[in-house]
């Protein structure tokens, strides 16, 4: 798996959730590949610091700080990147949270925020970049979902919802934009190493994929034009497997797993 310098050199790259984890592996590993990169997150310190560092590498990148639940605030985000970086020819929407919503202690509040940070914020970056993709004919929409979009586990009925609404949402649009060239991927990436996972999960998941990993898996998937991406392998089989079980099975074996919980490094 490599990715190409000819298909990246010069596309403007527009990347949420760019201050840590995944997006900020993706802008690093974009930028060294010739994408003129947008990074977009709350904490503009590390938005900051990291478009300092792409341009002391010879880079070209432009940050603008926004909350992905606020519409307005996402707009012109997107507005402000590119008038520096020019029209966006790729949407990365990759700002997310994990918050834990489990029956017993099941808290509404929590499960909003969840569902307005992974569900909302994409369509409002997806809006922001979309009606310049369709006026030119051309550009790339992804998302970063989860394979807790393809299945709910146990803990995280909210964050499982919200990523199962970002994949069919982007399984509609992939339908209204066929043959318009303007390509649609979804990717779903099983755990991977960022302040979003906890320090047990780190010390006892087998396979962990790394950040670095998991940004080359997701920028080859667009690359490759492909529509939705499920790694590693071993969780994506596991999973549709999961998903072939009746209902009542498949719940009375996840009951069995542990719940997903809540990382103290994660997002500020
Ligand atoms: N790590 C995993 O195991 C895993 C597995 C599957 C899918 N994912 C998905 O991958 C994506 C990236 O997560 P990660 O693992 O890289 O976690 P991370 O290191 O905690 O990064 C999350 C990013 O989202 C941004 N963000 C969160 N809330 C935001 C808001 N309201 N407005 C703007 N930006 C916001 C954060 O920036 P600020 O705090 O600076 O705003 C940060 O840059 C998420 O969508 C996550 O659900 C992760």
């Amino acid at each position: 798996m490599k990715l190409s310098a000819a298909f990246w050199r010069d596309k403007c790259v527009i990347v949420t959730g760019a201050s840590s984890g995944i997006g900020r592996a993706l802008v690093e590993s974009l930028s060294a590949c010739g994408a003129r990169v947008g990074l977009v997150a709350r904490r503009a310190d590390r938005l900051q610091e990291l478009t300092a560092a792409i341009a002391v590498r010879g880079g070209r990148a432009a940050w603008s700080a926004a909350d992905v639940t606020v519409r307005e605030q996402v707009f012109q985000a997107v507005a402000s990147l590119e008038s520096a970086l020019g029209p966006c020819d790729v949407l990365i929407a990759n700002a997310g949270v994990y918050r834990k919503t489990a029956a017993r202690e099941f808290d509404a509040e929590r499960a909003e925020l969840v569902l307005t940070t992974n569900l909302l914020g994409v369509v409002y970056a997806l809006g922001a970049v979309l009606p310049g993709m369709v006026r030119r004919r051309r550009g790339h929409l992804a998302a970063v979902s989860s394979v807790g979009g393809m299945i709910g586990l146990p803990g995280a009925a909210a964050y499982c919802a919200s990523k199962q609404g970002v994949v069919t949402l982007l399984q509609s649009l992939r339908a209204d934009l066929w043959k318009t060239g303007i390509g649609v991927t979804a990717v779903c990436p099983g755990y991977v190493d960022t302040p979003m996972i906890t320090d047990e999960e780190r010390a006892t998941l087998r396979g962990l994929v790394t950040a670095d990993e998991a940004a080359l898996r997701i920028a080859w998937a667009i690359q490759r034009g492909r529509a939705e991406y499920w790694f590693p392998w071993w969780t994506a089989l596991e999973v549709r497997l999961a998903r072939l079980l009746p209902p009542r099975l498949a719940a009375r074996i996840l009951s069995r797993y542990p719940e997903m919980e809540e990382s103290e490094r994660g997002e500020g």
